[in-house]
């Protein structure tokens, strides 16, 4: 997988797959609460990048898995992903008006139905975990334990959490790091630690796949904070910085934007280095390291 075409190419297919499982994992039902399947599939379907369920088929067939075996653990992955942007979007939080270019749904619906709508797709993502029917018991013991710990309090959570307690605030640099490894790294680490524990990897191998992780999840939101404020438009459907707005702390504040770039291309370092000890042909995530820290949208 060498040329852009390649990357554009395979993202594609991976996406086109997602889309139907999640279509099939959440249906349309009728009956006295069928707003709650109208606005989780609002949210869910039709618009993505895909990226953690991706980098989960992507790990796992680096070490030559069926995808048969991972294509619904890898999409309870963008369950969680979606939640947390329908909870981040929300008055209370960044009061953002769109998400993929459509109304967020707590504009489209209403904040109750956010909040709730956020509530089901986390939930029911640990029972898809919980009744997968190809999974043996210690497998999903491991996974859902792993993104309990990775989206709950010393991960997403937390990092949300902190994002919040610094707006308006001049942080050190290592405390924004912090927050970016959690808030964004600590979902993406779990996608590549899904793919791992699926393939049975060694513990040294489990370990450069959290490194990977992490480094492309710095990467990644290095690369969020300057889409934020250099094409908004593209990322939001909307005009202007939501972080400008909300004063958050981000690369570009405490960085400025080019530095903020050296930054990525740092992390994009990392991330490729950590594959080494792995042992196995890496180059499906070295694509997916690079279409992290060049993407535009
Ligand atoms: C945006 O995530 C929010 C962050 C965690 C930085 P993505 O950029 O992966 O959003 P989608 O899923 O492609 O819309
Ligand atoms: C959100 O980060 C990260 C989450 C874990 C939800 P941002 O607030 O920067 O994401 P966008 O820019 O709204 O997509
Ligand atoms: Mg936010
Ligand atoms: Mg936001
Ligand atoms: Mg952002």
């Amino acid at each position: 997988m060498k040329t852009a075409e390649d990357i554009a190419h395979y993202l594609k297919v991976q996406a086109d797959i997602i889309e139907n499982e999640l279509d099939r994992l959440v249906p349309q039902r009728r009956g006295h609460y069928q707003e709650l399947f109208e606005s989780s599939r609002y949210a869910l379907l039709g618009g993505g990048k895909r990226l953690r369920p991706i980098l989960t088929l992507a790990t796992a067939a680096m070490f030559g898995i069926d995808p048969r075996y991972v294509l619904t653990p890898a999409c309870t992955l963008e369950l969680i992903h979606t939640y947390s942007m329908i909870h981040d979007d929300l008055p209370c939080m960044d009061n953002d008006d769109y998400r993929r270019d459509k109304l967020t749904v707590h504009k489209k619906f209403s904040e109750g139905h956010a909040v709730l709508t956020g509530d089901y797709l986390l939930t029911y993502a640990f029972e898809i975990l919980a009744t997968d029917p190809h999974l043996p018991a210690d497998k999903k013991v491991q996974l859902i334990a792993t993104l309990a710990r990775r989206s709950g309090g010393d991960g997403m959570i937390g990092g949300q959490v902190m994002d919040i307690a610094c707006e308006g605030k001049k942080i050190p640099l290592e405390t924004l790091q912090l927050l970016h490894r959690n808030k964004t790294g600590a979902l993406l680490t779990a996608a590549v630690e899904f793919g791992g524990i699926i393939a049975n990897a060694t513990p040294i191998q489990l370990d450069s796949l959290r490194h990977f992780g992490e480094s492309i999840g710095l990467a990644f939101q290095v690369i969020d904070d300057i889409l934020d404020v250099t094409s908004s438009k593209a990322k939001h459907g909307k005009a202007f910085s939501s972080d400008i707005r909300n004063e958050k702390s981000t690369f570009i504040s405490i960085l400025g934007l080019d530095q903020a770039r050296m930054y990525a291309a740092k992390f994009h370092n990392q991330a490729t280095q950590s594959l080494k000890p792995l042992g196995l042909d890496t180059s499906r995530l070295e694509a997916l390291a690079d279409f992290v820290i060049r993407r535009v949208s």
